[in-house]
């Protein structure tokens, strides 16, 4: 099958755009340095040509909200546009799991966006909502990391190994559109400071973890908001088992 990954050079979809050459598809690759823009639609008509499925695995900046809401709205409008005139038959959108109940946070209102076009746009679709990946916790520490010094907030999370995620989408791009997909996450539920910790050791690298709610991530994150929901695909890999091949 011909198959674009949009992010094809990210974290997520480079990993998708291997599993799916692995399984013998050929794979368009997707990315502003790749000389296609989502944000403007500048070469995805060239892009797109004779491609049956597509998984959107694209990022957008951090920002505020109004700007977030409006940069997932348009890259998505021009992708899901492009696609119906190429004949795409499958749009796959990488999601995040516990999107709809948190409010207040820019990117989710973004991805909210994301998902709302996609389920009422032209294409049949997938949306895959994932939990957070095992190197969101090291991500969201350098992120603030002044002087040796980063806050985080201890976030109950059920992270997931980036390649899991991709050999999902990978299985899922290349099957039939199922409308909302069941939550995907890793095996077991993690406190992302301690996650922060360990990674940041494992690394050899010494930074102090201020844990806070009133950093990036506020109160309406706490309690079981991220975990995943009923009926969700586990995926196999541990936190400790991806440390161990990361470090
Ligand atoms: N981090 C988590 O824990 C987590 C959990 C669940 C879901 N997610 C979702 O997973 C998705 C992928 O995350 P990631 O960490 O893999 O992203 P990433 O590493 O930041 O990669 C983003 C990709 O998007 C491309 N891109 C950005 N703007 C673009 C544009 N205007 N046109 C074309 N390509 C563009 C980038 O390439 P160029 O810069 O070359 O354009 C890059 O290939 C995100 O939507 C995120 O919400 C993340």
């Amino acid at each position: 099958m011909r198959i674009a990954v949009a992010g094809a050079t990210g974290n997520i979809g480079a990993l998708t755009v291997a599993a799916l050459e692995r399984a013998g598809h050929e794979v368009v690759r997707i990315s502003r340095s790749l000389g296609v823009d989502l944000s403007t639609g500048e070469g995805l008509d060239a892009a797109l040509a004779g491609v049956e499925a597509v998984v959107d695995a694209s990022n957008g900046p951090a920002t505020d909200e109004a700007e977030t809401v409006a940069y997932f709205g348009a890259s998505t409008r021009n992708l899901l546009a492009a696609e119906e005139r190429a004949g795409v038959r499958h749009h796959v959108l990488l999601s995040i799991a516990g999107l709809h109940r948190v409010k207040g946070n820019p990117h989710y209102a973004g991805k909210r966006e994301q998902e709302r076009l996609v389920s009422a746009g032209p294409m049949p679709w997938t949306i895959v909502p994932a939990t957070q990946f095992h190197d969101f916790a090291a991500m969201v520490a350098s992120w603030t990391e002044r002087d040796g010094v980063a806050t985080i907030a201890p976030l109950l999370v059920q992270p997931i190994a980036p390649a899991d995620v991709a050999d999902v989408l990978a299985e899922v791009v290349t099957g039939e559109p199922r409308g909302r997909h069941a939550d995907v996450a890793g095996p077991e539920p993690q406190d992302l400071v301690d996650m922060a910790r360990r990674t940041l050791e494992a690394s050899g690298r010494v930074v102090k973890l201020v844990p806070t709610w009133s950093g990036l991530f506020g109160p309406e994150m706490a309690g079981n908001v991220l975990l995943p929901g009923d009926g969700a695909r586990i995926a196999p890999t541990t936190f400790e088992e991806w440390l161990a091949k990361s470090a």
